[in-house]
């Protein structure tokens, strides 16, 4: 039996690419807040990753990457099991077990999966699983596996991956509904910061900052080039002596985000009061930003620089990982007759 004294979160950040600001704002502050309440497994999905990132330098050091953004934002590897998923094993025999559970038909209605049947639809490309490999359709699986082999709790999870979250809760009442007078996987709950205002970031061009939308700031820029992002933040063409509202600014809405109540009492007060200019206002903003971050950057750079330190806590995390990845399998291996 797996027993733990508190609900288990769980995430999983997939390594393609460096993270941007939005991330932090959106992603890692909240799961990193959620630990205080919960036995945290996160963990740097690499093998899903190897659906779209071919190339083996690139995998590795994006890998490191997100591993070092974490640990650098303030993940406490001592208390928060921070490890690769291909370190955990037992992932994909459950994965197996789990893919004898699961209809393909609910496969079929995976967003992903059906935009890129949409894609080829769009392209006149007569065979709509074209370009379709078994990872990306399997993906669903795969992360319900990530998520049942941990028997997690809550899974902190962006609004995109909602109906992956969902469907690891189907899968599971689907091996449940066979095998639960023997053993009973838990039914995972998705936490969607997203849904609280307090979590959006506006871009450069005032839109949520995205890379789909190319108007992010990365995480770990310099802070001259911190600088250069932040003066090209989308303004409007108030005159400098005139009132700005607070409530309908990009750059004080981005403010927001980094800076206490008080701090934030204060700019919207100067706004109201007219006589602060965009550019002033824009200086303000980058070195409350830059304050923030600079500490977390230099940690970031150290990690990165030395991979030794990064890879002893990976590896410790996987030891962690897989004890209790051990024990979820062998419950469900002896449940549906494996001995
Ligand atoms: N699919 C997630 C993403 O693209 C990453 C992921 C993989 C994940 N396994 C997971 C997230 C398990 C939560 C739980 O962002």
């Amino acid at each position: 039996m797996v027993t733990s004294p508190r609900p288990v979160s769980l995430t999983g950040i997939k390594p393609t690419g460096v993270p941007h600001v939005g991330n932090y704002v959106g992603a890692i502050r909240p799961a990193i807040a959620l630990t205080a309440h919960y036995d945290a497994f996160y963990f740097i999905a690499d093998y899903h990753a190897l659906t779209t990132v071919r190339d083996p330098a690139v995998l590795d050091e994006y890998t490191h990457s997100v591993a070092a953004s974490w640990l650098a934002c303030g993940l406490d590897p001592s208390a928060v099991t921070l490890y690769r998923q291909s370190d955990v094993p037992e992932t994909f025999e459950l994965q197996w077990v789990l893919s004898c559970m699961t209809a393909k038909g609910l496969m079929n209605r995976a967003h992903a999966y059906k935009a890129a049947r949409d894609r080829n639809v769009d392209a006149g490309v007569e065979d709509l699983d074209s370009g379709v490999s078994m990872g990306l359709f399997n993906y669903p699986v795969l992360m319900a596996a990530d998520i049942l082999i941990m028997a997690a709790d809550v899974v902190p999870v962006g609004r995109d991956q909602v109906q992956h979250v969902e469907y690891a809760r189907d899968i599971a009442e689907r091996f449940n509904l066979a095998y639960g007078s023997r053993f009973a996987l838990p039914l995972p709950e998705h936490v969607t910061a997203e849904d609280r205002e307090e979590s959006t970031l506006p871009g450069l061009d005032g839109r949520k900052m995205s890379k789909s939308y190319d108007n992010t700031i990365p995480l770990f820029a310099g802070r001259d080039a911190l600088r250069k992002l932040v003066r090209r933040m989308k303004t409007d063409s108030t005159p400098v002596e005139e009132p700005k509202d607070p409530d309908s600014s990009a750059l004080f809405a981005f403010y927001r985000q980094f800076a206490d109540p008080e701090a934030c009492a204060a700019l919207r007060a100067r706004m109201l009061a007219g006589g602060m200019g965009w550019g002033e206002m824009k200086d303000v903003v980058f070195e409350q930003l830059d304050a923030v971050l600079s500490g977390p950057r230099e940690r970031y750079d150290a990690l990165m620089s030395d991979r030794g330190e990064l890879d002893a806590i990976l590896r410790s995390g996987a030891d962690r990982a897989r004890e209790r990845a051990h024990g979820v399998l062998g419950s469900v291996r002896a449940a549906v007759g494996i001995a």
